[in-house]
């Protein structure tokens, strides 16, 4: 059974996501979601929050399974039995540090490899973190997330007002 990780920080997840995700399972007999630590960035979210948001817009997927991970990709993957990462590019932009990030994963583990796919054309330019500023600035972010997302980025900025 070939098993993949679809890794990220997911603060929180967006359509752009879950197109990644799904593509995957249409090409993977197992998907992992796995909702990790980006030590460079400064979450909104809880591991819990944004898993509980992941399950409920990919949760019926049935090849697809969502867990929260506070170590090493790696680990997570090796601990899983996968031993391929999935990630979706975007543009260019995201090149230099998707490769830094396959490169390392392979030498802290030489039997895991990344597997890239393209962003739709359609969210070439969408991200967690240009969803939120929208939010933030009273823009409508409805287009970019599902409804259940939609709403608890809502409830974030009310409260943080
Ligand atoms: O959605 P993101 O923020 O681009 O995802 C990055 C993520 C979470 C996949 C990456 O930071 C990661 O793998 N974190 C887990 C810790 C780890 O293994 N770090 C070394 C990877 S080079």
């Amino acid at each position: 059974m070939k098993v993949a990780i679809c890794p990220g920080s997911f603060d929180p997840v967006t359509h752009g996501h879950i197109d990644i995700i799904k593509r995957a399972a249409s090409i993977f007999d197992k998907v992992i979601v796995g909702v990790l630590v980006n030590v460079n960035k400064k979450p909104w979210f809880t591991i819990d929050e944004r898993t509980d948001l992941l399950r409920k817009t990919v949760g019926d997927i049935p090849n697809v399974e969502v867990i929260g991970f506070d170590g090493l990709l790696v680990d997570f993957a090796a601990e899983h039995n996968a031993n391929v990462i999935v990630k979706g590019l975007r543009a260019v932009s995201d090149f230099e540090y998707e490769f830094q990030m396959a490169l390392t994963n392979s030498k802290l583990n030489d039997k895991i490899e990344t597997v890239f796919l393209t962003t739709s054309s359609e969210n070439l330019y969408l991200s967690s973190s240009i969803v939120k500023q929208v939010g933030l600035l009273g823009g409508d972010i409805s287009p970019f997330v599902p409804e259940c997302v939609h709403d608890e980025i809502l409830s974030r900025i009310n409260k943080m007002k």
